[in-house]
C-alpha cells in the first residue's frame, strides 16, 4: 500500500508550532532544504537526516532571489504532488512549502552575503546567486530551528558557503553534507537534468568523466594549471557550448592552488553549459 503524503504547512507559524511540539516531546529535528523537483539525490539527503533526527522537515521553495535575470526561474520544474508522494516513501514528517509572500513579505529588505568562499567559481559566473542562497538558507534555518540540516555535495560551493554562514552567525544547527547521487554513467543527479535532450544526455556524463580524469592526473603528479586547461579543452571537444570553469581548489576555503602539484584536501569543481542546461559537478582529489 502506498504511504500517505506528509502534511504540508505554508506558514512560519505553523512550521514553528509543529517543531515546538516535537521538541517538547524530546525529539531531534532535521531539515532538508530543497527547491522541489525531487530525485533520488534529494531522497538520499532525507534518509541521511532521518538517521540523525527523529523528525524530518523538507522545505520546497523555488527561491527567486538566487536566480539571475536571464536564468531559469520561470522554467524551473515544479510538481508539489509528485514531490509529496516521493517524500512519503522516505519517512519525511512534514513538508514546508511557503509562498514567496510568506518568505519575502512586503518591505523585505535584508540580504545576507558571505564574503570569500562565495566569490569565485559559481559566485563569479552567477553574480548575486550566493547572496540569494545565503539569505534564504539563513531564513529557513531560523524559521525551522532544526538541530541538523542536510545539503547535497553536488552544490559543493553552496555547502561551504552555508557552513561559513552558520559559523559566522552562530546559528545553532549542525550542517551535514550528503554525497552526490549519480546515474550509472556518472552524471550527477540534478533537477536541471530534465532540460537535457536525448542527444545531450549521454554527452552530459562527460563532465563527470573529465573531472575523474583530472583527479587521476593530479594523483600522477601533473601540475594543477595543466590539468585544468586539459579538462576545459576536453569539455569543449565534447560539445559543451560554454565552460564556466574547471578548477582545483582548497576543499574548505575554495582558495586557488598554486600552479604546481596539488596539495592535500583539494577539490576539483566544474561548471559547463550543454545546450540550454548548465551542469555542475565536483570530486574530492
Ligand atoms: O540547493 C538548493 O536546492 C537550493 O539552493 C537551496 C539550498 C534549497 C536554497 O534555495
Amino acid at each position: 500500500m502506498s504511504q500517505p503524503s506528509p502534511p504540508i504547512v505554508r506558514t512560519v507559524a505553523a512550521l514553528r508550532a509543529q517543531v515546538a511540539g516535537w521538541r517538547g516531546a524530546g525529539e531531534r529535528v532535521g531539515l532538508v532544504p530543497t527547491m522541489g523537483a525531487l530525485h533520488e539525490g534529494h531522497l538520499s539527503l532525507v534518509r541521511l537526516a532521518k538517521a540523525r533526527a527523529q523528525r524530518v522537515v523538507v522545505s520546497l521553495f523555488v527561491n527567486p532571489t538566487q536566480f539571475g535575470p536571464n536564468e531559469d526561474f520561470a522554467a524551473y520544474p515544479r510538481d508539489e504532488a509528485h514531490d509529496a508522494a516521493l517524500l512519503a516513501t522516505v519517512g519525511c514528517d512534514l513538508i514546508y512549502a511557503p509562498t514567496a509572500a510568506e518568505m519575502y513579505p512586503q518591505g523585505f529588505a535584508t540580504t545576507v552575503t558571505v564574503a570569500g568562499v562565495s566569490e569565485p567559481l559559481d559566485g563569479a559566473a552567477r553574480p548575486g546567486h550566493f547572496a540569494g542562497v545565503a539569505t534564504v538558507v539563513a531564513k529557513l534555518l531560523l524559521q525551522c530551528g532544526a538541530d541538523v540540516a542536510v545539503f547535497g555535495e553536488k552544490d559543493y560551493q553552496q555547502l561551504q558557503v552555508i557552513r561559513r554562514l552558520v559559523r559566522d552567525l552562530d546559528i545553532p544547527v549542525e550542517i551535514v553534507g550528503g554525497p552526490i547521487a549519480r546515474a550509472t554513467d556518472g552524471l550527477a543527479l540534478s533537477s536541471r537534468n530534465a532540460y537535457l535532450t536525448p542527444a545531450e544526455r549521454p554527452v552530459a556524463a562527460e563532465l563527470h568523466r573529465t573531472l575523474a580524469a583530472a583527479v587521476e592526473q593530479l594523483h600522477a603528479g601533473r601540475a594543477v594549471s595543466e590539468v585544468e586547461a586539459e579538462a576545459v579543452a576536453r569539455l569543449a571537444a565534447a560539445g559543451f557550448a560554454r565552460i564556466d570553469y574547471v578548477e582545483v581548489r582548497g576543499a574548505e576555503d575554495l582558495a586557488r592552488l598554486g600552479p604546481g602539484p596539488v596539495r592535500p584536501a583539494a577539490r576539483v569543481l566544474g561548471a559547463a553549459v550543454l545546450g540550454r542546461t548548465r551542469l555542475i559537478d565536483n570530486l574530492a582529489v
